[in-house]
């Protein structure tokens, strides 16, 4: 599933909901709550108990017909890549990395220039663990049409270790995601509240989807494509965009993706609202707009290229264990005039400093 957003994201559409809208007209099917302040964090059955009225559209998963639709219909674009070799990095990706307990050091930095936009590159920072290599993580970005790709300035790519699945951070335009969610549909998904925070939305802060002229609109429908847009006005709209742009690349738009669906008319005043404010960005085969992309990150951090120092401070008396097998979890240091000395792959001990 494509995930949510910086949680910023969610107390400052919240801030401009409760100034401009108290919005009770996304319903639950029991009736008795509002939307969108239900989340699986306050109350676990709100949304995968299915128990929010919704077009049930299966456009989200790998496999459903909205993403293949993007696999299948969106071109891929050639594109050059170049490793940063002066030790530094985008401030969002090392703060990122920092802030999810990762280190700064595992990961290397390229610029990817495209041939849609061939004189403003983007960036990758990709943990030397991720599964897809960076030509596949390109490769799948390339699909994102240019006029969406240049909401975003940079992409962070975890190992599958990162606990988290794919988010972005917009307001900085950084999507951060672990490697294998960088298909097509998460990045569709994750694009759209890069439009709607910085696209749609470049004062800093606010998204679109908390205008009054949005809620308005979300009002008049009361309903959300998907279950996971029922999380939050923003993750609607974000799933409104691909609604949209499957409306836009597909042959007979999302009328002929399913014909006769009870449901497309219960969302069909946010979708010819969103084509009207965003249509534009979301077409497939255009180029970047210099005028409006994200700027190129500034600020460049260093990076520590020194291993940072073991957490594990302990250490180990003379002629005693200082390191072992990978289950190893005693001290790895010896005191002043001891050195660590390794004997098997088993076993290392303490010895006297040569
Ligand atoms: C249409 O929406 C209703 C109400 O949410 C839902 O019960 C029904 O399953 C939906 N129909 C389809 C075909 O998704
Ligand atoms: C979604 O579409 C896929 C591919 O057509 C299908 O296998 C799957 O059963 C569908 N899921 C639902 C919930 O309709
Ligand atoms: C990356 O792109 C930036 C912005 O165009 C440029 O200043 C920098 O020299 C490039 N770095 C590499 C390694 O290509
Ligand atoms: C990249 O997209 C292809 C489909 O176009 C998909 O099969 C692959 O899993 C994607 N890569 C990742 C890392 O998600």
């Amino acid at each position: 599933m494509a995930i949510l957003t910086f949680y910023t994201l969610f107390t400052l559409a919240a801030g401009a909901l409760a100034t401009l809208l108290p919005d009770t007209h996304l319903h639950r099917r029991d009736g008795n709550e509002p939307y969108p302040f239900c989340t699986t964090a306050t109350n676990p059955s709100c949304v995968n108990s299915g128990r929010y009225v919704k077009p049930d559209l299966n456009i989200s998963d790998a496999g459903s017909p909205g993403d293949n639709a993007y696999v299948t219909l969106l071109p891929s674009h050639t594109f050059t890549t170049s490793l940063w070799t002066n030790q530094k990095m985008p401030p969002m990706c090392y703060s990122v990395i920092n802030h999810y307990g990762f280190r700064p050091v595992d990961f290397q930095v390229y610029n990817v220039t495209y041939s849609d936009c061939p004189t403003s590159p983007w960036v990758i920072c990709r943990s030397i663990n991720a599964s897809p290599t960076l030509s596949q993580i390109a490769t799948n970005l390339s699909k994102m049409p240019a006029s969406m790709r240049q909401a975003a300035n940079a992409y962070l790519v975890f190992s599958e270790s990162w606990d988290r699945a794919i988010e972005s951070w917009w307001e900085d335009g950084l999507i951060a995601g672990k490697g294998s969610f960088y298909g097509p549909g998460a990045l569709v998904h994750e694009h759209g509240h890069a439009v709607d925070g910085y696209l749609l939305f470049p004062s800093i802060p606010g998204v679109y989807s908390g205008t009054s002229a949005w809620l308005n609109v979300v009002s008049q429908d009361g309903y959300s494509p998907t279950a996971y847009g029922t999380t939050s006005h923003a993750e609607n709209f974000a799933d409104i965009g691909r609604v949209v742009l499957i409306e836009n690349i597909y042959p007979g738009g999302i009328n002929a993706m399913f014909p006769n669906h009870p449901n497309l008319t219960r969302i069909a005043n946010q979708v010819a609202h969103f084509q009207s404010v965003a249509g534009a960005y979301y077409q497939a085969g255009t180029t970047c707009d210099l005028s409006k992309k994200h700027p190129f990150p500034s600020g460049l951090v260093d990076v520590p290229t020194t291993t940072p120092t073991p957490t594990n401070t302990a250490t180990a008396t003379p002629y005693g264990q200082c390191g072992g097998a990978t289950t190893y979890t005693g001290p790895t240091a010896c005191g002043p005039g001891w050195s660590c000395t390794t004997l098997n792959p088993w076993y290392a001990q303490c010895t006297p400093a040569p």
